[in-house]
């Protein structure tokens, strides 16, 4: 044990204070209990004008805080597609910030390089992805979608003989990114931050499975046969979980000399599970991928990956050179793939993660999330008072709570519905949030927690149950 004055005590204090937050958790609120007001009272105190004790900073930040953290590290949220920490990440985290490395270059933080050159290779074959295709850790998907956008970019624009990174977007052949109308909102921030903004982009109307069809992709791509072109799949659904057809959209976009960009935020994941890997068939024909780790692998936060086919394409969008730096020839400098410069070890965690877990632990935390979400949905909508809007094929399903009232309208059931939701979340007991879908509210049922139990999923049930008592 230390015995460093500096750290010693405020490390200890700080791990007696995690070890009773984890062990709270199972019977701690799940939403936040602290009111805006109350929070902002306790922490936004003046600017201290000298120092204080490590140690008492610590203790007090803990109290300050108490009630204002959601409990996503335990087992009863479901209210967005939030994991938890598997012991080993949560322990690497730490160690990650007690190392301080700068990962960007291997001569800056050679442990930390090779690490992520193990994650790699370890991630693709977990995800079944091609194992020449090359990857950057970074901050979530959100960042996943700008590196491998930005890789496409460069590489649809390259087809057409325009050096993007030399030249800009100035004059450059106008780029189309066509996409099923159910995308998630961080692709268009994607684009926007990459300056090919909201109007590239063709939406399309899904199936009524949530699909984008190799039918309704055809005239789209045949509309413009020479334009270059982005096509943005989905691995999952944020409402639903739904998967595109893979198989049959991909050799169509690719017929066309489009660049094919999964986004792959948690159900890219559903490939690590012999059970639902087939709704991965064929994802890994893309071009580019982007997904989380601080999702379903259950790493802290933040972390996301993103993987690449063409690594001169990737290579060209991040690629960075500068004087005062020591490249390096054998290694891999992270500095050449990722959009940041200085940034955190986040490999550490992520290596952690899954050295702990293994390819059997990886595949059974994702099936028993799969479970899980299943029976919540279906029990919770065997009750009274709820309707199954969408029962679970991998993580994520729908319920909603029609209003009993005669004559009551949609409008009616969206407000009772939400009016549900608000009373379960105040009850602390679990955690769910309400959504929108084919026009409905629905209350949204996420399970991608390592922690969760089947008695977590029998308390969710009962806390839905409770809420929907009249007088409770
Ligand atoms: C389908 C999908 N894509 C992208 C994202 C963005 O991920 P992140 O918040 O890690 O940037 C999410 C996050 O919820 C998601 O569900």
């Amino acid at each position: 044990m230390s015995t460093d004055p500096r750290y010693s005590p405020v490390l200890q204090d700080t791990v007696r204070h995690a070890l009773a937050y984890l062990d709270a958790l199972p019977r701690s609120s799940v939403s936040a209990t602290a009111t805006l007001e109350q929070l902002r009272e306790r922490l936004g105190r003046p600017l201290p004008a000298g120092p204080s004790d490590a140690t008492a900073v610590i203790d007090q930040l803990v109290r300050n805080v108490e009630g204002g953290l959601t409990g996503n590290a335990g087992g009863r949220f479901y209210a967005w597609v939030i994991g938890g920490s598997v012991p080993a990440a949560l322990a690497a985290d730490w160690m990650t910030s007690v190392w301080d490395q700068n990962a960007g270059m291997y001569a800056v933080a050679p442990a930390a390089a090779v690490v992520e050159e193990v994650c790699g290779r370890w991630l693709l074959e977990l995800l079944g992805l091609p194992p020449s295709a090359s990857f950057a850790l970074v901050t979530g998907c959100q960042m996943a979608h700008v590196t491998c956008l930005a890789a496409a970019r460069n590489g649809v624009l390259a087809k057409h003989g325009w050096d993007v990174e030399q030249r800009g977007l100035m004059g450059a052949p106008r780029i189309r990114v066509i996409t099923g109308d159910q995308r998630h909102g961080t692709i268009e921030r994607a684009l926007r931050l990459l300056g090919l903004g909201r109007d590239c982009v063709i939406d399309i109307p899904v199936a009524a499975n949530g699909q984008l069809t190799a039918a309704a992709l055809a005239p789209v791509l045949a509309a413009a046969p020479s334009q270059p072109t982005i096509i943005l799949l989905q691995a999952g659904d944020l409402n639903t979980g739904s998967f595109d057809p893979f198989p049959e959209v991909i050799p169509l976009a690719h017929q066309a000399g489009a660049w094919v960009h999964v986004d792959g935020a948690f159900g890219l994941w559903a490939a690590t599970s012999p059970a639902h890997r087939h709704f991965c068939a064929g994802v890994e024909l893309a071009d580019s991928w982007a997904t989380d780790g601080h999702k379903w692998l259950n790493v802290p936060y933040d972390c996301g990956y993103a993987f690449v086919t063409d690594r001169a394409a990737h290579y060209r969008s991040m690629g960075h050179h500068a004087n005062y730096l020591t490249h390096s020839e054998a290694a891999r400098d992270q500095v050449d793939w990722n959009p940041e410069y200085s940034r955190r070890a986040r490999g550490f965690a992520t290596y952690a993660a899954i050295a702990s877990l293994g390819r059997e632990g990886v595949a059974r935390l994702v099936a028993g999330c799969c479970s899980h979400a299943h029976a919540l949905v279906t029990r919770a909508g065997a009750l009274p008072g709820v309707e199954v809007l969408h029962v679970p094929h991998i993580n994520q399903g729908l319920l909603r709570f029609p209003d009993p009232a005669p004559g009551a309208t949609e409008a009616d059931h969206d407000k009772h519905t939400e009016a549900l939701v608000a009373k379960i979340v105040a009850s602390g007991e679990a955690m769910f949030a309400c959504t929108t879908w084919q026009g409905k509210r629905c209350m949204r049922v996420s399970v991608c927690g390592w922690a969760t139990s089947e008695a977590d999923i029998a308390h969710a049930v009962q806390g839905i149950a409770k809420a929907l008592r009249p007088s409770a």
